[in-house]
């Protein structure tokens, strides 16, 4: 079994939708769809927003379902003009950007980085191929929607990530935490700058679906 947790409904609808044999159940509130993508069998969760909807559902994901790999799928704010917009991050390195560095380095359990399963990234590189506009990196993740030029530039200054988005590192550290691998992979919806809400209004729905045929790629390999 293959967990796949996105945010929001419109980050996994397409892949629920082509899932077979497909049983729903509810935990905490919200919808676990288990099924067959492609012959695999996976369960899809939609976590919520946030950091703390992100880690309890990954929680409670690998408790009732025992994956034997997580895949946090959605979309992304850009943070390097190298990284445009409908590109896919493979995110190999998962950090928090409103964690104090104090607090991480002194309290217990935290890391630094949260280092996706370096076979699960290389598979997903396998899969994505050398097409162009798809990259290897640090993904940056906190509780706030970034959409300012000077908010943006002081999370890359902190964190140098690729891109930066509400969920993955929770994703990430938990996952870390129940040793089970997991990787993150986005599509860039925004720049994270001043122009952030309107481009992701206008690019959310092609940039959701980006990562249906990755995915449904990558889970063949696992
Ligand atoms: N997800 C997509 N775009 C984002 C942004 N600009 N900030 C945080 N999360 C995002």
């Amino acid at each position: 079994m293959i967990g796949i947790i996105s945010a929001m409904d419109i980050e996994m609808k397409t892949l629920v939708h082509l899932l077979k044999d497909k049983k729903k159940k509810v935990h905490a509130g919200l919808d676990y769809y288990t099924g067959k993508l492609d012959g695999v069998d996976v369960v899809i969760c939609r976590c919520g927003v946030g950091k703390v909807n992100a880690a309890m559902h990954t929680q409670i994901l690998i408790d009732k379902y025992k994956p034997k790999a997580l895949i946090q799928n959605g979309i992304a704010g850009s943070l390097v003009p190298s990284v445009g917009k409908l590109d896919l991050v493979v995110g190999s390195e998962l950090v928090y950007h409103d964690m104090q560095d104090y607090v991480i380095k002194n309290f217990d359990p935290l890391e630094p980085v949260y280092y996706a399963d370096p076979a699960l990234v290389e598979k997903a590189k396998e899969v994505a191929g050398d097409e162009g506009g798809v990259h290897i990196g640090r993904i940056a993740t906190g509780d706030t929607f970034v959409s300012s030029t000077k908010e943006k530039d002081a999370i890359f200054k902190k964190t140098t990530a690729l891109c930066v988005e509400m969920e993955g590192c929770a994703v990430a550290h938990t996952a870390f935490l129940n040793k089970v691998p997991f990787v993150v992979l986005r599509c860039i919806s925004d720049s994270a700058d001043d122009n952030a809400s309107e481009s992701f209004d206008e690019l959310m729905p092609v940039a959701a679906d980006c990562l249906v045929d990755m995915i449904t790629h990558l889970i063949k390999l696992i």
